[in-house]
């Protein structure tokens, strides 16, 4: 792996209309989780994420709390990074649509589209949905409604620029037919293609009624669009059109965009239409991922089914929420999100599977060799096999992480993890404990299962972070590189290992509902 080689993830930027949930977490942990796996690789990480904090939406929210747009999304903005910090989230950049360097690139793009003709003049009829920062004509609404949420959608009618989104129609389908990796996963492809192909519309680009916006430089009395401020930003972080940074020609064009399924259109119509326009590379990858549902229904803070990351990490600590987001759900598909769902993965999979093995051989190396790791002696069968199926579970997780099947990758672990506990049940360590003459083959059998943690403590710290440091010290080792996991017995023998604490307590499932119901 070429040490120079660079990976640029970003995340959407988020509203901060209101405090953000396990939704946003979700799609945040996910960007966190390849971004260390790229990083572990040895790959220079750009991992971008931020805040989306114009449009009318926070116009009024901040007018309801009787405060300034800006004091509003400060407030709001600061909740929002305690949660990454929270999180474990390792962003390495933070940008806010409302810092300056961000406005100035807008500005630069918003004119430059303007002067080669590309943004054109022209009157807006039709309809706004405020949630979703959308606007509908007549044919697109369902039932009268916006067709994303499904709420009241407002008539509007006033002079307005259009970005010229339908002269990139073709091209859009030409982009689309030769990358074939570009829209994923591949059923969402079809639906922007039948999309496009019912009939591409210019984009109305701007607002003269919407105060809380960038203003158009040429034409003050108009703001430009939320979603051209917005998806802007993943130039703008890198410092394209302005001198605050300088990475551009290092991470552009990104390699993945992640972001929500509802938002997938956006990204893959209008934002490449409007890099095409402007003569830029477009992103290698859009992956729209699916939601988590509660009670049948998207999370989301107008519906009020909102579930407290802050909450479910105190409670249950915030690997295990890491681990349940993305264990539960398939990457790209919807799911539900159940409080007896999260209870039983962190029974069955960290406190049984993973928390077991740990103890287990740490109280065996303790209690059989004083805690001294021993070094293996020449391997039999059942070793070399336990050998071969680690390392084929080191490359089969990392191609399911590239694939960002996250549960995948971990189902794949968790069967190594499996694999491990059943292995202390073939050999039996005790039974060979009673024999001095098995002493050596007592060392092999508890060496590899040390140097197996220590590889399931490597695999599992993109997403796991506090648990594989956890590991790491019980094991004492500093052996927690990528490359080291590609060969079996790196682990020194003669190396400290002590018997550790349990790693996720068993949670008693019935009293655990009814206190959270209590919570309610
Ligand atoms: N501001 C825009 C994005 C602009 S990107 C240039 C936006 N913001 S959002 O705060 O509404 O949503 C951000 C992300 O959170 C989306 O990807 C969305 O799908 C995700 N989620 C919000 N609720 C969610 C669930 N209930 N489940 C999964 N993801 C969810 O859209």
């Amino acid at each position: 792996m070429s040490e120079h080689k660079t990976f640029y993830i970003t995340t959407p930027i988020y509203y901060p209309s209101d405090k953000l949930h396990i939704g946003h977490s979700y799609t945040t942990v996910a960007c966190d989780a390849l971004a260390r796996f790229k990083r572990m690789q040895g790959y220079d990480v750009m991992f971008l994420t931020g805040t989306d904090e114009h449009g009318q939406k926070i116009q009024d929210k901040a007018a309801d709390a009787g405060v300034t747009p800006k004091e509003y999304v400060d407030k709001i903005v600061a909740t929002v990074k305690d949660l990454w910090k929270l999180l474990d989230v390792s962003y390495d950049r933070f940008i806010r649509t409302t810092d300056d360097y961000h406005m100035e690139s807008c500005q630069k793009i918003f004119t430059k589209l303007y002067e080669q003709g590309d943004i054109y003049k022209g009157e807006y009829i039709g309809h706004y949905c405020k949630p979703c920062e959308s606007f509908w004509t007549d044919s697109q609404l369902v039932d009268g409604k916006c067709p994303d949420c499904g709420r009241e959608v407002y008539d509007a009618h006033e002079e307005a620029y259009f970005f010229k989104t339908s002269k990139y129609a073709d091209r859009l389908l030409k982009l689309y037919e030769e990358n074939p990796q570009f829209i994923q996963p591949e059923s969402r492809k079809n639906e922007m293609i039948a999309f496009i192909k019912q009939g591409l519309q210019d984009t109305c680009v701007s607002r003269t009624s919407v105060k809380w916006g960038i203003p158009v430089p040429f034409d003050p009395k108009h703001t430009m669009y939320v979603w051209v401020d917005a998806l802007s930003n993943y130039i703008s972080a890198l410092g394209y059109g302005n001198e605050k940074y300088h990475d551009y020609d290092k991470f552009w064009p990104a390699d993945l965009h992640m972001v929500g399924k509802e938002i997938l259109r956006f990204h893959t119509i209008l934002w490449p239409a409007m890099l095409m326009a402007l003569d830029l590379p477009l992103p290698k990858r859009v992956f729209g991922h699916g939601w988590l549902l509660m009670n049948g229904g998207k999370m989301s803070k107008s519906v009020g089914n909102v579930v407290d990351p802050v909450i479910l990490c105190d409670r249950y600590g915030v690997d295990a929420i890491r681990y349940f987001l993305l264990r539960e759900i398939p990457f790209g598909n919807d799911g539900m999100f159940t409080n007896e769902a999260l209870i039983t993965r962190i029974n069955s999979d960290l406190a049984n599977d993973l928390g077991n093995l740990l103890s287990r051989t740490t109280a065996m190396i303790e209690k059989y060799f004083n805690g001294v790791l021993p070094a293996p002696e020449a391997p039999e069968e059942i070793d070399s096999e336990l050998q071969k199926m680690c390392l084929q579970t080191t490359a089969e997780y990392a191609a399911k992480m590239d694939e960002l099947q996250f549960s995948a990758a971990l189902a794949s672990l968790w069967q190594y993890i499996s694999r491990c506990n059943k292995y202390i049940d073939q050999t039996m360590p005790w039974a060979l404990a009673k024999d001095e003459a098995k002493k050596a083959r007592l060392g092999t059998v508890l060496y590899n299962l040390a140097e197996s943690l220590r590889i399931i403590g490597v695999l599992s710290s993109p997403v796991m972070v506090k648990t594989s440091v956890h590991l790491f010290k019980a094991l004492g080792t500093e052996q927690t590189s990528w490359e080291s996991i590609q060969k079996f017995g790196v682990l020194k023998p003669g190396t400290h290992i002590s018997h550790t604490n349990v790693l996720f307590p068993r949670i008693d499932m019935d009293k655990e509902l009814a206190a959270l119901e209590a919570l309610n």
